[in-house]
């Protein structure tokens, strides 16, 4: 097929499909963009990036001889036989992925057949290729070939995911091609799992549960330390070092958020409800998530008993640094149980402009930390941006009615900050009061027991 030397075709320039378009034009390669959106092709076409990823600018500008944008099926099926899917697959109401997007490309790649290889990038229940494969042929498509080619790209770090990844899978029924993907990756240093396509699909949503598995696990952890006056950092620290568990991801704290492992620890909850059986381990992942943001509210009642009219600044919105992206952000949910409580919030993110915000009702966006830290009873660190490591804290203490800080990521110096005069208290982290009663918010109380107000120090 001379892949090399013809177009690879993306469908979807969302944020894996814009993503792996740069990085093969980057290995060489000819790539051929569709999106249905056609101001964001108008925008691509013209050199405006609709998304925020470090160093994805300069990839696209620097490939730009080698990256093309059209709205057209007929254009980009004219030019590509390989076509990478990177179309959206949100959570439905059921919890099952939603598939509409995803069976919208099939249709139009079936109404115009040829010899092809549709390869799916986007994360979509064990099974999908089975149905793509029946729909093609249902509909005479006979020279569509499916494969599973996984994206496990993190945003913030998702160029370098793409080119240095731990592993590259390809699930094919036909040996040839996985060969012809496989080739795609040449430049790619890699090791390549070659598989079939439910079991590509499955390591997968596998691999990001497991994840957030290891989330869920830390975090109660941190909740233990709290009772029993241990300190999670280092347990992490000394639970990572056995190369059987791993120093990665045990980073306690208020839970994960983002577009993947909210969508996707359900998703395989859901698939594997579907068949039958009841995937006990992450119904507890998921409740465990949910209640550890909720742990932090229940964590400033402790100090401040009733939050009612009082301020409280939360420092970072998006849901984790180094990107826009705002979905399935703890922040969201604490903005409204902190008003839930009686507050006023104000906030601060360096990728949230000032003013409102519609996945905000209610909150001032600040354009700066210390606007939102100003007269603020309590400020919570949401999310770890490098550049609150850096904030001048001894006078934010002096900005703060008072100078209660609950750092909900574990990113900060507590030792210095209680040095500034700061209640500092990060999760699991041995800076609270020991034994406290936060008891009722891992039992699913949600708005927590605790009532006794005042500092430990
Ligand atoms: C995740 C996976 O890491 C990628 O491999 C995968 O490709 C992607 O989902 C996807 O399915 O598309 P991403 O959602 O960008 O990537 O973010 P992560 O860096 O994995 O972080 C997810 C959440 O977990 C964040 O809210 C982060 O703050 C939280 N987290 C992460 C912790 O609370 N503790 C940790 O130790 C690590």
């Amino acid at each position: 097929m001379g892949e090399r030397q013809s177009p690879i075709g993306v469908i979807g320039v969302g944020y894996v499909g814009l993503v792996s378009a740069a990085c093969f034009a980057h290995l060489g390669h000819s790539v051929v963009c569709l999106d249905v959106d056609e101001e964001r092709v108008a925008a691509l076409s013209a050199g405006v990036i609709p998304i925020y990823e470090p160093g994805l600018e300069k990839l696209l500008e620097d490939n730009r001889e080698r990256l093309r944008f059209t709205t057209s099926y007929g254009d980009l099926l004219s030019a590509c036989r390989v076509l990478f899917v990177a179309v959206d697959t949100p959570p439905s109401p059921s919890g099952d992925a939603d598939l509409s997007r995803v069976r919208q490309v099939v249709g139009e790649v079936a109404e115009r057949g040829g010899d092809r290889i549709l390869v799916m990038k986007s994360t979509v229940p064990v099974g999908t290729g089975g149905h793509v494969l029946h729909q093609l042929r249902a509909r005479g498509a006979d020279g569509v070939h499916y494969v599973s080619n996984p994206e496990f790209l993190r945003e913030g770090a998702a160029i370098q995911d793409f080119l240095e990844p731990d592993r590259v899978v390809i699930g094919a029924t036909d040996p040839e091609d996985g060969d012809r993907i496989e080739a795609l990756y040449r430049g790619v240093d890699a090791p390549v799992v070659r598989t079939s396509v439910p079991t590509a699909e499955m390591i997968k949503y596998a691999s990001n549960a497991f994840l957030a598995t290891k989330i869920s696990f830390i975090n109660e952890i941190a909740n233990v330390c709290e009772g029993v006056g241990a300190d999670v950092r280092t347990v992490a620290e000394g639970m990572g070092l056995d190369h059987r568990i791993g120093p990665h991801f045990l980073q306690a704290g208020i839970g994960y958020g983002g577009s993947c492992f909210p969508k996707d620890v359900q998703a395989l909850k859901q698939l594997a409800g579907n068949s039958g059986y009841h995937f006990q381990l992450l119904n507890a992942v998921i409740e465990v998530n949910q209640l550890q943001k909720r742990r932090v509210v229940a964590k400033l009642k402790q100090r401040l008993g009733s939050l009612h009219e009082l301020r409280v600044g939360l420092l970072g919105l998006t849901f984790k640094p180094n990107t826009d992206d705002l979905r399935e952000a703890a922040s969201i949910v604490l903005a409204a149980r902190l008003q839930g409580e009686g507050a006023t919030v104000g906030a601060y993110d360096p990728m949230v402009p000032a003013g409102a915000h519609p996945q905000f009702p209610g909150v001032t966006i600040c354009g700066s930390p210390e606007e939102a830290l100003r007269d603020a009873d309590a400020a919570i660190l949401v999310t770890e941006w490098p550049e609150f490591q850096r904030l001048d804290w001894a006078a934010c203490r002096e900005l703060m009615a008072r100078p209660l800080l609950v750092d909900g990521r574990n990113a900060l110096d507590g030792e210095a900050l209680a040095a500034a005069g700061f209640e500092y208290e990060g999760l699991g982290t041995a800076d609270g009061p020991v034994g406290g009663d936060l008891e009722s918010v891992s039992s699913g109380r949600p708005d927590g027991a605790a009532s006794s107000a005042g500092g430990r120090r």
